[in-house]
């Protein structure tokens, strides 16, 4: 990859006492590997030099327990709930500040100081609208589109316009690519919504915050004033500081892959946007509320939590397990609260959420669930509170998308100063064919092949 300007030396701790041996049981040879130690958390065998000393690579699909890089910004212990921003607990933060505090905070490593902080949003506001020919893109798209179909596209299109913040090179366009991308995810994904329903396309106001601007531009229309009500901002900010950032998810490891080619970054973020898109990731708040729908009265849940533990049926409970949490995720406590405090100011009886809280308290009950430390998690919640916020569903993945910008960007923007950022190419357990002799087409046998998703719901087909 290109050379990035202004790279970081390596914070990592090597404990040069404390290592791993390998034994390889057919030869008896031992290898030793040094464990690093970062400032919390687990130890990490480093096996950076495995393959060349060994001939063997490790296998983990998902992930699940490797390292694909250091982090200074966000530390997460999944097994006691706990979600740190450059070491500030989530639910300070989300009941504290402003969202571009904690923009700001995941860029730069520190909350802002007053004048930072003047600063900071005056610089976001200088780059809150759209291009007029990028406005002009959604008229190519069909009315009917998923507003995700065209966030990948617009953002994607960002790098077609603004020249002079793809220069990964060079720290000031970085900063300024950050700047924009942030200022104007609200803008693209309220537009997507405007476009849908016809209505036209509002100018950002830059006297309101990035809540309030927010809700504005997705709500107001030409012919009446849009009334700001505190309380449904404050849930918004809420919304959008809980999903900033969550560490080495699916989309910010995308952000971070397509960065490694030396990607510019809007096309990089474009690429998160398309991974956040699925279900098992962002879309998970909207499958929440079509579940509920689905599964409509109290009485019905039971066949639910049942359907949910046969492994013969795709079904699972929607706003329920992680990959890192085995305990209760701690955005979906805040994000309970809130939604109580939205649904009272709206004066709202959803009797949503009181089927929400009964499937919650009977899966927390349920030995399955707890086995498995099944626990709500971040989309549990924020489904119900968008809904009353009145956001259609397809647009509570966008509204995802937009808050966590600034995780992507931050992440994207550690890579490009890291000292150990190389191009991210996993390897693979081949199971194949060997080498076998080309047949011509009239010479070969028709197959009938069959697709299998089994990997997207992990065991619980067994294969199937
Ligand atoms: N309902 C029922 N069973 C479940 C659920 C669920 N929601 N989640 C996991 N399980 C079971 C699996 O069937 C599997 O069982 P097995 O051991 O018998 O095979 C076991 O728990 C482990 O599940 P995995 O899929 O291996 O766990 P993984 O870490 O790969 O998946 C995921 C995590 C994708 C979030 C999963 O829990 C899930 O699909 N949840 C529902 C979708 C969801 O809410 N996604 C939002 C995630 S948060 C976010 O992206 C912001």
């Amino acid at each position: 990859m290109a050379k990035p300007s202004l790279k970081n030396e390596s914070k990592i701790a090597q404990a040069v006492r404390h290592s791993f041996t390998l034994t390889d049981n057919e030869t008896g040879q031992s290898w030793e590997f040094p464990t690093l130690h970062g400032t919390i958390g687990p130890k990490v065998i480093d096996t950076r030099k495995l393959y060349s000393q060994t001939g063997v690579f490790t296998y983990d699909p998902g992930f699940a327990s490797t390292a694909s890089c250091t982090s200074d910004i966000t530390y997460i212990d999944g097994d006691a709930g706990v979600l740190l921003h450059r070491g500030y607990a989530i639910d300070d933060l989300a009941k504290n500040t402003d969202y571009t505090d904690v923009c700001y905070l995941l860029l730069h490593g520190e909350l802002p100081s007053p004048e930072n902080k003047l600063e900071f949003d005056a610089e976001i506001n200088q780059h809150t609208m759209l291009h007029e020919q990028l406005a002009r893109f959604y008229s190519g798209f069909m009315r009917s589109a998923h507003p995700m179909a065209i966030m990948v596209g617009v953002v994607g299109a960002l790098s077609a316009f603004y020249h002079d913040s793809t220069d990964i090179t060079d720290p000031m366009q970085r900063m300024r690519a950050a700047h924009r991308l942030i200022a104007k995810m609200p803008t693209i994904g309220a537009y997507a919504y405007k476009y849908s329903l016809g209505q036209p396309f509002p100018q950002p106001s830059n006297k309101l915050t990035y809540s309030e601007n927010l809700l504005r531009l997705m709500f107001s229309v030409p012919t009446t004033d849009y009334e700001i009500n505190p309380v449904l901002a404050r849930a918004m900010n809420q919304i959008l500081i809980l999903h900033a950032d969550h560490e080495q998810n699916a989309s910010t490891s995308t952000v971070r892959l397509a960065g490694s080619s030396a990607a510019n970054p809007f096309a990089c973020v474009a690429a998160g946007i398309a991974s956040l898109w699925g279900p098992a990731h962002g879309g998970a708040n909207e499958a929440v509320l079509n579940m509920l729908t689905e599964i409509s009265t109290k009485d019905r849940i039971d066949k639910y939590i049942k359907k949910a533990q046969d492994p013969d049926d795709k079904f699972r409970l929607m706003g329920f397990g992680h990959r890192v949490y085995k305990n209760y995720d701690p955005r979906a406590e805040v994000l309970r609260n809130t939604c109580h405090e939205v649904l009272d100011e709206l004066g709202i009886h959803d009797p949503t959420l009181d089927l929400a809280m009964e499937l919650e308290r009977i899966a927390l009950s349920n030995d399955y669930f707890k086995e498995k430390r099944l626990y709500p998690n971040v989309d549990f919640y924020s489904g119900i509170i968008l809904r009353a916020l009145n956001f259609p569903t397809n647009m509570f993945t966008v509204l995802f998308a937009i808050g966590r910008t600034v995780g992507w960007i931050a992440h994207w923007k550690e890579m490009m100063e890291s000292s150990e950022s190389r191009i991210g190419r996993p390897r693979q357990l081949y199971t194949g064919s060997t080498k076998r002799e080309f047949t011509s087409v009239a010479n070969r046998e028709h197959t009938d092949r069959k697709i299998s998703w089994s990997w997207l719901w992990g065991g619980k087909k067994n294969g199937s």
